[in-house]
């Protein structure tokens, strides 16, 4: 497979290391996963040695039990005793041009001192806080505040609604809310705290409520619940001592959608989610002390979790938090900044690259994009035409670019180039290799491996450190969610396909989740969310390729008797989305029907619906085949091949 990839792959230059070293790594380390993840925890400080590498009592991992460790010790703390202490940990830059720079030990300063705080007002270890922040210092710093005193935090992506807010808060029993008076967007600021407000009607478990002042605009404070996040911290002490944690326990609870209406709560350990992701970053990224990375997710995701947050700052790297819109003011915004900062890593997503296209070439020519070293995407599949831009227009035909596969569950990136361990040749649209360690196939409905250019699904066949420990008080859900459909072995709920070289093709959601811009909606979650608008009876939701968001919102709804088909109707049901989930969810396109097909349970053919939307033959052969192509994929297309 690997000795013999194809010579008409990209012919990128290779000053990384050769493909050998990556093949030896990844070879032996399926060998002994145990003895391998194990050589990678050393590179770890610990206050406490494992027992054991992993207990493994399918489908539940216990990575490194009776180890002791504590993430904020490891991200600043451990660098003060170093040269790193006086280098910058962050650079952040306000939508509107302020700046803000941090070195590692006013990050040590600033997350001691909110730490202090969050002790003074009761949490405790084990409590859980959920942040509902914009992308401000304040965010990165809440997290490692949280991790310092063993409490889990909950972050709530700041462009979700009040009642997203309130569910997440509930599910969690969170303790203490952060926010902020507001956020800018656009020049505009958004009410937080003033959306934050109607959530905390109906979340009884919150007793108190810190805000830190970004807008400066009013806000109702109410008497002994809220508190000014500056106030708090003025006079907190600088030391609090990190608590050592068990390796397996929570940093944190993500939640992200489903096939069901209700999003899952993903728990991710400390030790092992750690010990993960700081081996992957070096592989795949190729990060040291002297990067400066830049990933331009929201820390609301997981792409924010691990690749602004943790990874970056464990290998005392500079990271780069940006507040705003990618194209505000002008289309050049992102440039701007790669050239302010000297950016060397640079990591976003296709649905952004697409947009930057459409703007055209001349906005990053009026940059100096030459620090950038190695490029990275990830959230959806990415199609050649954009990783060729990508690739000349801001990489300069120098820089490779890691095309990541991951998922909240998986706590870091799974398959991708590694040019930090040796670089494969790239295949624009191709995620390339599993990282060592990895054992990923592709397998047939019965769970059967599949020759190449065969589709069919993507599954792990053992587990990982940074793999989730389950989800949130609902054991039976990640059983049955992951774990059951192909017994003892892990389903992603992706479509995969290797080709004749093994390079894995990664081909969209096999179940009913959307990828929009990136951002992964379930499409039973947002069902829900139309139907419980007045004028809607039933209602289905489906996906439809699109240009720019890779994937666009259809809804298909029949109306209340009383109610009749308007624009005005169609209006008000996209900002009843917007409003219910938050702006992700925006409907491209609404429907109304008088029917909807269903199977003779009653169950909504969304294919079918699918075919209709994007005029092809009922039947999905002709759209699974036109993804195919628009991937950029050499080999025959048959009706085997996409089975
Ligand atoms: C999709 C984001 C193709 C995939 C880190 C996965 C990708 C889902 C890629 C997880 C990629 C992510 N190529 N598809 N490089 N990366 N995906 O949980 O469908 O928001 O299952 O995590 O995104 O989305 P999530």
């Amino acid at each position: 497979m690997l000795e013999k990839t194809r010579s008409e792959s990209l012919p990128v230059e290779l000053k990384y290391w050769p493909v050998k070293r990556y093949m030896d790594v990844y070879r032996k380390s399926l060998d002994d996963i145990e003895d391998f993840w194990e050589q990678e925890a050393r590179k770890l400080e610990w206050f406490r040695t494992w027992d054991k590498v992993l207990e493994w009592d399918p489908p539940f991992a216990k990575w490194f039990p009776g180890g002791l460790i504590n993430a904020a010790y490891l991200c600043v703390d451990r660098h003060l005793k170093t040269w790193r202490r006086n280098k910058v940990a962050m650079y952040w830059e306000g939508e509107g041009g302020e700046e803000k720079t941090l070195s590692y030990s006013q990050l040590y300063r600033e997350v001691n001192r909110l730490a202090c705080a969050l002790q003074k007002i009761g949490v405790r270890d084990g409590d859980r806080i959920a942040l509902y922040l914009p992308m401000i210092p304040e965010l990165p710093i809440a997290m490692l505040a949280s991790a310092r005193i063993g409490a889990i935090h909950t972050v709530v992506f700041s462009g979700f609604s009040s009642m997203a807010l309130a569910d997440r808060i509930n599910d969690t029993e969170a303790k203490v809310l952060i926010t902020a008076d507001g956020g800018y967007r656009r020049g505009k600021t958004i009410p937080l705290k003033e959306i934050a407000d109607q959530a905390l009607e109906h979340t009884p478990s919150i007793e108190k409520v810190i805000v830190v002042k970004r807008t400066g605009q009013q806000v109702k404070m109410k008497e002994g619940r809220d508190l000014w996040y500056h106030e708090i911290v003025e006079d907190a002490k600088e030391d609090v001592a990190p608590l050592p944690v068990e390796s397996t326990h929570p940093l944190y609870i993500l939640y992200t959608s489903g096939t069901t209406g209700k999003p899952k709560g993903i728990v991710h350990s400390t030790g092992g989610y750690l010990v993960f992701i700081n081996s992957i970053y070096q592989w795949v990224f190729d990060i040291k002390e002297d990067s400066v990375y830049w990933c331009t997710a929201d820390v609301g995701w997981v792409t924010g979790h691990s690749s602004i947050v943790y990874a970056p700052l464990m290998h005392g790297a500079s990271i780069v938090v940006y507040e705003g819109a990618p194209d505000y003011p002008r289309p050049d915004r992102w440039w701007e900044i790669i050239e302010k900062y000297k950016v060397t890593i640079f990591y976003t997503s296709p649905t952004a690259i697409r947009m930057f296209m459409r703007y055209g070439e001349e906005w990053p020519k009026k940059h100096d994009l030459s620090s950038l070293t190695i490029l990275g995407s990830v959230g959806e599949p990415i199609n050649p035409e954009a990783w060729l831009w990508y690739f000349k227009h801001i990489g300069g035909e120098r820089c490779p670019i890691v095309d990541t596969w991951w998922q909240t569950e998986t706590g870091g990136i799974m398959i991708s180039p590694a040019p930090g361990i040796g670089l494969v040749p790239l295949k624009p649209g191709s995620a390339t290799f599993p990282l060592p360690g990895i054992d990923a196939d592709v397998v047939d409905e019965n769970g059967n491996p599949l020759p190449p250019g065969v589709r069919g699904y993507l599954v792990i066949k053992k587990p990982w450190p940074g793999m989730l420990m389950t989800l949130y008080k609902d054991p039976e859900r990640y059983k049955q969610t992951y774990w059951s459909r192909f017994p003892g072995v892990y389903y992603t709920g992706d479509y995969c396909m290797k080709d004749e070289d093994g390079y894995f093709w990664l081909l969209g959601r096999a179940d009913e989740v959307l990828k929009v811009a990136g951002h992964r909606l379930g499409t039973m979650e947002l069902e829900s969310a139309v139907i419980s608008h007045p004028a809607v009876a039933e209602a289905a939701v489906i996906g439809k390729p699109h240009e720019i968001k890779g994937e666009g919102i259809v809804v298909f709804a029949i109306l209340r008797q009383g109610y009749a088909p308007s624009e005005k109707l169609k209006e008000e049901l996209r900002e009843f989305m917007r409003k219910t989930i938050g702006p992700v969810a925006t409907p491209d396109e609404i429907y109304f029907v008088s029917k909807l097909p269903k199977t003779r349970s009653g169950k909504i053919m969304r294919r079918v619906l699918r075919a209709v939307v994007s005029g092809m033959p009922v039947g999905d052969f002709a759209s699974a085949a036109a993804k195919l192509i628009g991937l950029g994929f050499q080999g025959s297309i048959t009706p085997e091949t996409i089975a």
